[in-house]
């Protein structure tokens, strides 16, 4: 059973291992399904997830003319929406296994785009010192089994950066997340305050700044459960609708707002 990482705790080569066994066994599943086919085999709430975050990124990636480096570029959403949308100057996808870099060669892309295997923590040794303008993770942070030394290796190579990552800093939705990857066979994931957010990102020459954008009350992995099968889809529509309003109220967008941290590294 995994075990919910200490943000404060040397990193253990068995924990990323474990982490590494883990992934390797999703994308091994997968091996040589191209990746809109692969998400094509997502459920309802998955697809829904998606869209949702294309448009965070349309709104607040500003890549244009950048190089970019995505952190753990799983499933290529974010790769193919820069091939198809934005005019990068060019794009590296670094993950931790062979079997998903096997599964986004499956595609084409353009030559200025390469996907490698390579942990985030050895990114700062492969890569020459600031030689992207951006880095971007989605949903990767929490998975990271020792965040600081990540951010450290990231922030060697690259000038600015931005996660996006769920809200997990509410102490009741930090509860809830603590039993369910309490089940077995969960990848880590960690739930961090915006403090040790900070932490992680900000050191002397960096500064950080997190902005908040409403996303929904329902986490996806309820909409995603296989148990709600049974419901009609125009009746998931609708919830889904009403969660989209409910996420305006201030009260209730405590629970659901989607964390955006942007970091800029000086030389
Ligand atoms: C929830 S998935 C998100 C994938 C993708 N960014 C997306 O939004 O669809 C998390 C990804 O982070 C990758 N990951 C976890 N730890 C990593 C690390 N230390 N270095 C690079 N990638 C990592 C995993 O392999 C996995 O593909």
């Amino acid at each position: 059973m995994p075990t919910t990482p200490d943000p404060t705790r040397p990193m253990r080569p068995e924990d990323i291992e474990r982490e590494r066994s883990d992934w390797r066994a999703f994308y091994s599943k997968w091996e040589g399904t191209p990746g809109a086919e692969l998400l094509e085999g997502f459920t309802e709430g998955g697809r829904l997830q998606e869209e949702e975050f294309r448009d965070l990124f349309r709104r607040h990636g500003h890549f244009e003319g950048k190089r970019v480096l995505e952190v753990g570029f799983g499933i290529g959403v974010l790769a193919r929406l820069l091939r198809d949308e934005f005019p990068v100057a060019s794009y590296v996808g670094i993950e931790l296994t062979e079997a998903s870099v096997a599964n986004i060669q499956s595609e084409s892309f353009p030559d200025s785009f390469r996907f490698e295997v390579c942990p985030a923590e050895e990114v700062g040794d492969r890569f020459p010192p600031k030689c992207f303008d951006i880095a971007v993770l989605h949903a990767v942070a929490h998975h990271f089994v020792d965040p600081a030394t990540c951010f450290r290796s990231i922030a060697k190579v690259t000038r600015e950066l931005l996660a996006l990552e769920p809200n997990r800093s509410h102490p009741f939705r930090r509860y809830l997340e603590r039993k369910v990857n309490a089940l077995p066979n969960q990848p880590v994931e960690t739930s961090y305050t915006l403090r040790e957010w900070r932490g992680f990102l900000s050191a002397p020459g960096r500064q950080v700044r997190f902005s908040f954008t409403p996303y929904r009350l329902l986490p996806a992995n309820v909409l995603n459960w296989r148990g709600l099968r049974w419901v009609p889809r125009p009746l998931i529509h609708w919830a889904l609708k009403l969660d989209r309003r409910l996420v305006r109220v201030p009260p209730l967008r405590r629970f659901s707002y989607y964390l955006l941290l942007r970091a800029v590294y000086e030389d």
